[in-house]
């Protein structure tokens, strides 16, 4: 009989098995208990430096996944460095790792960016899905594409998973050409479109919704916000959990495929979101204005691309925080101790 902690998973040949997890059937052989099988799962996150490829990361690590992370210019420990515009390093990362599910995370997703460097865009949200979709077919690997509401119009909501897109600006039409190589390529995978997301930031900055919170923090100066375009925000721990839920499932059911849609069920404005971040940490509002003009800018936004989610409703997965609860967990770290006090306590 092999040492002690020195049994692999049949599952998972990388991972030692932990000795409290072994058992002896009756003729003296040594057996994983079923419970680490099942857990000896291999999940590839791209963009796990990102905002959402972080929670992805950290919900499949939660669950007792084995999890190797991918990022570029912000890989770190415990984090690979992959260019994702490499693609035999792709392919080879793949078949060496051989995840059972690929969550496919990283993009450029700065609408105003996307404007300014197409092809670098092009590159990243429509190539490099291109190469990741062939790649993960070939290695059996349910590949999820995570996509955006801004691949609709938002003249018409809500929107089905089966609705005609129309993107209107150079961002949307990255990410629905990114679906199309995606699904051409891997009749297999999913595409999971969200809208605006928030969660744990690094700086305030990363989220566009998050990025608020100075303005509503800085009371002594008036802010316009935009009261226009409507958003449905979601909490990036949500969407990470239906990522894990949903590749649960396709494990069970291996007819799973498609266009999929999650979405937060709160309707708000910017300036809505920024009343609200107020109105949790007991902060003025006052100096908040409501601006219910169309933005004028280079790059167009729909009006309301609130996403029907009901193919994901009716497989039985979801979650959906309040954003109320969402946004404290994500801004506690940002409040300005001083500001706080003197409202909360005056
Ligand atoms: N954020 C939103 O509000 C929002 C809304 C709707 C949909 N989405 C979609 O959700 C997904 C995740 O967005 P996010 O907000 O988490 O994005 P993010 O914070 O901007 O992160 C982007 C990720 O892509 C990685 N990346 C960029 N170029 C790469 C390359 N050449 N090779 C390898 N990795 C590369 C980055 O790695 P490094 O930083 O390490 O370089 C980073 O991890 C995207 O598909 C986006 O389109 C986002």
């Amino acid at each position: 009989m092999p040492g002690r902690g020195a049994e692999r998973c049949a599952a998972c040949a990388e991972v030692p098995v932990p000795p409290t997890l072994l058992k002896m059937d009756v003729a003296g052989a040594v057996q994983v208990v079923e419970d680490f099988v099942a857990s000896c799962r291999r999940v590839l996150i791209t963009g796990a430096t990102g905002l959402l490829g972080r929670a992805v990361y950290k919900e499949f690590k939660d669950k007792n996944w084995h999890v190797l992370g991918c990022g570029y210019s912000r890989a770190r420990p415990q984090i690979e460095t992959l260019n994702l515009l490499d693609t035999s390093a792709v392919k080879e990362l793949v078949e060496e790792f051989k995840p059972h599910v690929i969550v496919h995370c990283a993009a450029e997703r700065k609408p105003d960016i996307v404007e300014n460097q197409p092809d670098l865009a092009a590159l990243i949200n429509v190539g490099a899905s291109e190469n990741l979709a062939k790649v993960a077919a070939a290695n059996g690997a349910f590949l999820i594409y995570i996509s955006t509401d801004y691949v609709f119009d938002g003249t018409n909501p809500p929107y089905r998973e089966d609705a005609m897109p129309n993107p209107l600006n150079l961002y949307g039409k990255t990410k629905l050409e990114g679906e199309r190589v995606v699904l051409q390529n891997n009749e297999g995978a999913a595409v999971l479109r969200v809208p605006v997301l928030y969660g744990d930031v690094e700086k305030i900055e990363e989220s566009a919704v998050t990025i608020m919170f100075d303005k509503v923090q800085y009371s002594n100066k008036s802010a316009n916000m935009d009261h226009w375009q409507q958003r449905f925000p979601t909490y990036v721990k949500d969407v990470a959990s239906v990522c894990l839920q949903l590749s649960e499932k396709k494990l069970q059911d291996p007819s799973i495929n498609g266009i999929f849609h999650w979405s937060g069920n709160e309707q708000m404005t910017k300036y809505e979101m920024a009343c609200a971040m107020a109105d949790v940490f007991n902060l003025p509002a006052r100096h908040l204005r409501p601006i219910t003009d169309e933005p004028v800018g280079p790059t167009p936004r729909p009006l309301n691309p609130q996403l029907d989610c009901s193919r994901l409703e009716a497989l039985g997965v979801g979650q959906r925080t309040p954003f109320r609860v969402g946004i404290r967990e994500s801004l506690w770290p940002f409040i300005d101790k001083k500001k706080s006090q003197q409202t909360m306590f005056h």
